[in-house]
């Protein structure tokens, strides 16, 4: 198949290109990137032995992005592209508002124009709110979004869901991704972080390797088996490699279908430390602070949907993603900027 990836020079589209190529299909990228840089794409190409069409382009901007269209016969969409940062987004909701679902309309118009019909849309766990039981379950209700980014990706489902109700020839599944982390294993993909690292994985290996002097713990207070902040980490290759299975899924069946992709298992925070020390013999520095914002105590997916219907599951264990992690850290101390 032919798969056109939107934001495919990000963290997550990069690695699933990769995995794409691996199963046989071509891609074709489409990105602006506003949060990546172009050298991912000659990693891609490095790790892959082939050239990879990429057009440096808005995927709201429906004039270019017809032009994509009409040059490669697409088969099948996987939309990653989107702005992620969750207190950003609090701070300028109408951009992200603006930015993700603008370049999802824009993108559903011209799939409808070229008659294409399978999709995979990158959701994300945040759609399930606050107020939820754990583990996560797609029979849950979704909303109660605690941030304008979260809501963003409540509302894209919905739109790709009435989008399902009119086509029936529309196939879409919302995949909701736990916390990816790690990187490929030939350390020449990995996550690629602007500035100071929000996240936990990208703050930990530059603690490691003495960009950052120490990592601070958000909260020791919380009701978890050692009062740190517990999450369902997952491999950022397994989850590549859930989008593989979500296509394949796609391709044989019709309507829309919202699937985990976790592991099932939560880590703390020391946990992680902990593991990562292990794992690379390295020392992590850290000191206890409050908690942060916004932050739940626990969470993590029941991955049994996936199973079910995609015959996927995360095979990478907590010792591989901190592994990982840090051989990208390495050999691309500065990330992508050669
Ligand atoms: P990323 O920022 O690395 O990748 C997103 C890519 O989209 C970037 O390359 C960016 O330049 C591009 N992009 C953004 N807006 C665009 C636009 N209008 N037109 C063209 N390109 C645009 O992020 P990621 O971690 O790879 O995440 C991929 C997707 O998965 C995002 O939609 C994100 O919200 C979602 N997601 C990520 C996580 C996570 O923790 N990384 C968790 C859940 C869901
Ligand atoms: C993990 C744990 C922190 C940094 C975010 C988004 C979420 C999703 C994935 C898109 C928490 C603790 C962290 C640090 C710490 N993205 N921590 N010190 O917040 O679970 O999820 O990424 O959909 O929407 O919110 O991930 O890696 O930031 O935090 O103690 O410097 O690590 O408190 O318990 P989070 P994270």
């Amino acid at each position: 198949m032919n798969i056109l990836l939107t934001g495919g020079a990000g963290y997550i589209g990069s690695h699933t290109a990769i995995e794409f190529i691996e199963k046989g299909h071509s891609v074709v990228i489409v990105d602006n990137l506003v949060n990546s840089n172009h050298f991912a794409i000659k990693r891609i190409e490095e790790i892959s032995r082939q050239k990879i069409p990429f057009y440096n382009i808005d995927v709201a901007d429906i004039a270019n992005l017809d032009k994509v269209f009409c040059k490669h016969k697409i088969d099948a969409v996987v939309h990653f592209a989107g702005l992620k940062a969750v207190g950003e987004s609090v701070q300028i909701p109408v951009k992200y508002y603006r930015n993700n679902i603008d370049s999802t309309l824009g993108l559903l118009e011209i799939m409808e124009k070229h008659n294409v019909v399978n999709f995979i849309f990158s959701s994300s766990a945040t759609v399930y709110g606050n107020n939820n039981d754990i583990p996560y379950n797609e029979n849950m209700l979704a909303g109660n979004c605690s941030s304008p980014y979260a809501w963003t990706k409540f509302f894209i489902e919905q739109i790709l869901k009435d989008v399902a109700v009119v086509n029936q020839n529309f196939s879409v599944v919302l995949l909701r991704y736990f916390n990816p982390v790690g990187a490929h294993p030939s350390g020449k993909t990995g996550e690629n972080p602007n500035g100071i690292p929000n996240n936990l994985f990208p703050y930990i290996s530059q603690v490691a390797i003495g960009k950052l002097s120490e990592l601070k713990i958000f909260g020791n207070d919380y009701p978890t088996k050692d009062g740190t902040g517990v999450r369902d980490y997952i491999h950022v290759v397994d989850l590549a490699k859930g989008h593989v299975a979500a296509l394949e899924y796609a391709e044989k069946h019709k309507g829309a279908e919202a699937i985990n992709l976790g592991t099932g298992r939560g880590y703390s925070v020391l946990d992680i430390v902990k593991t990562f020390e292990k794992a690379n013999n390295v020392k992590i520095p850290y000191q206890i602070v409050g908690r942060r914002a916004g932050d739940l105590s626990e969470y993590y997916a029941d991955a049994s949907k996936a199973v079910l219907l995609l015959n996927w599951k995360a095979e990478k264990t907590l010792e591989d993603m901190c592994r990982d992690t840090w051989r990208w850290q390495r050999q691309n101390p500065n990330g992508y900027d050669e």
